[in-house]
């Protein structure tokens, strides 16, 4: 448990009202369809807590060969209503499903090694390549962008992101005029002990419209706090879509693919009729299981109303004229 929850025990949300108590009644139910009993399933939970503990990283890392990039310079276009939130609890109180269920993965993600790294651009592009990420991030316009970052679990939290404007990776990317959707998709290897779980739909993929992908709050991180970016914050590629909910801002990236069919998500896969593709922050619209209109604000113990696209509307709301008809806030 991270101290965070043990100073704040009142503002947690009830287990029973969380994400992974949704997969936990996934997991029951799927191996009831499978005919296993509840017998089984106590078994299969003990043999999981086993397999999540893993060995963090043996040897030291080399340093960072971008550490000289940060701090980059703050773009001021991007400012927040609140303090932000202390950098012990952006990088203790995680969500990376690949290194456990838990939010204190963080030390078991220093298992997790960032070089080398290589992304691949994929699909509907004039030509298929693959990049270094070193070689990636030097041809990148990096800033540092102060941002809100809303979870679909009503916790939040203000963070100085660096990185770059995913409009400028897809011009580097070239697409071709076909493309529709841009899809990406996390490393899968056996440094993280999520992937036993073979309940889950490994490995992690989201995907945004070209539309919102150009969009200019749409933002690829590199760092956090003036550094290269935590392993357990997504080292050493992520998303950020501030007006969505937090599982769209897909971590350690290793594939980006453009397509014309709209991909479906690790969480939509998961479980769909809680998790969908566009998952827009919205106060007005809960959760099947939990209200979204307030949020606790992480390190302050605050619970402050939550804002129609987590308070970007003025950037994103154009995106969505005329799909009134889909499920815009899931
Ligand atoms: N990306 C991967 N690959 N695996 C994950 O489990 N969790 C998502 C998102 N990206 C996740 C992921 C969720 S639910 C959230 S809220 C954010 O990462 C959390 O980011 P943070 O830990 O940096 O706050």
């Amino acid at each position: 448990m991270p101290m965070l929850i043990k100073r704040n025990p009142g503002w947690r949300l009830p287990e029973s009202q969380t994400t992974p108590e949704a997969v936990y009644l996934d997991r029951r139910r799927l191996l009831q369809a499978m005919g296993f009993g509840a017998g089984l399933l106590a078994t299969t939970g003990l043999a999981t807590t086993a397999v999540m503990r893993p060995h963090p990283a043996l040897a030291a890392d080399a340093p960072d060969p971008t550490a000289d990039l940060y701090p980059a310079k703050q773009n001021p276009r991007y400012t927040l209503d609140r303090a932000l939130t202390p950098e012990k609890d952006v990088t203790t109180y995680n969500n990376f499903y690949e290194f456990g269920s838990d939010k204190d993965i963080w030390e078991a993600a220093q298992a997790l090694q960032i070089r080398p790294w290589t992304v691949k651009f994929e699909g509907m592009v004039e030509q298929e390549r693959e990049v270094d990420i070193d070689t990636l991030i030097r041809a990148m316009p990096l800033e540092e962008r102060l941002y809100r970052h809303r979870c679909v679990e009503a916790w939040s939290m203000a963070v100085p992101w660096t990185g770059f404007p995913l409009k400028a990776l897809i011009d580097y990317a070239k697409p071709t005029g076909s493309a529709k959707y841009v899809r990406m998709e996390t490393f899968q290897n056996d440094t993280a002990p999520g992937f036993a779980q073979t309940f889950y739909p490994w490995p992690y993929v989201e995907g945004l419209t070209m539309a919102e992908a150009t969009n200019e709050l749409a933002f690829m991180v590199t760092g956090l706090y003036g550094k290269p970016v935590a392993k357990q914050d997504g080292a050493p590629l992520r998303l950020v879509t501030p007006w969505k909910y937090g599982f769209k801002s897909i971590k350690s990236i290793i594939r980006i693919s453009f397509t014309d069919e709209r991909p479906v998500s690790f969480w939509e896969q998961l479980q769909s009729s809680e998790y969908g593709f566009w998952a827009n922050v919205n106060p007005q619209v809960p959760h099947p299981r939990w209200s979204q209109a307030m949020e606790r604000v992480l390190g302050t113990g605050d619970r402050v109303p939550t804002l129609l696209y987590n308070g970007y509307g003025e950037y994103v709301a154009d995106l969505y004229k005329g799909l009134e008809s889909e499920r815009l806030y899931t």
